[in-house]
């Protein structure tokens, strides 16, 4: 599996849900590839807020090699499912994309949590340091999901 995490500066949201899955990921012993952008190009190249990755760091992550980018067209040819943190982040995925669109491979990242709720990641960046810690759970809880989910797949599978 190739997962790609996207918000929209990729500096709060999208790098703990990359780093978050991926360690999990790892710990589950499932070989994915997780990776995470954001729509607006304004934070390319720079590491994660720092206030992400103090909250990493605190819940035994280390996030801080991560560099932003922005989600290109391409990353639908790319990753087997794209998770947009919030709807206003999965409606610039779709004007980006355009013809490479494809409904099947996206979805709200909190729909792997709650089925059907359509709700958003809040964005922590307009905030301060709760906000981050609040953030952390929330995807922490949603990765946790997305990983017993492809568990329970993988099992139904195999029997
Ligand atoms: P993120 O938060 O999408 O979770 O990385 C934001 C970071 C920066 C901006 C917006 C959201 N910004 O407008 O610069």
């Amino acid at each position: 599996m190739k997962i790609l995490m996207v918000c929209l500066g990729n500096i709060c949201r999208s790098p703990l849900a990359e780093g978050i899955l991926a360690h999990k990921a790892k710990e589950a012993g499932l070989h994915w590839t997780v990776d995470s952008a954001g729509t607006n190009g304004y934070h390319t190249g720079e590491a994660p807020h720092h206030l992400s990755q103090k909250v990493a760091r605190l819940n035994g992550i280390d996030i801080c090699a991560q560099r932003a980018r922005q989600f290109v067209k391409e990353d639908f040819d790319r990753f087997d499912m794209i998770y947009a943190m919030a709807d206003d982040v999965l409606e610039e995925i779709r004007r980006i994309a355009r013809e490479k669109y494809d409904p099947s491979k996206v979805d709200l990242f909190l729909n792997a949590l709650h089925p059907g709720q359509n709700s958003s990641v809040p964005d922590p960046w307009y905030g301060t340091e709760p906000g981050y810690h609040e953030v952390y759970k929330l995807i922490e809880q949603t990765c946790e999901k997305i990983i017993e989910n492809a568990t329970l797949q993988a099992r139904n599978i195999r029997s």
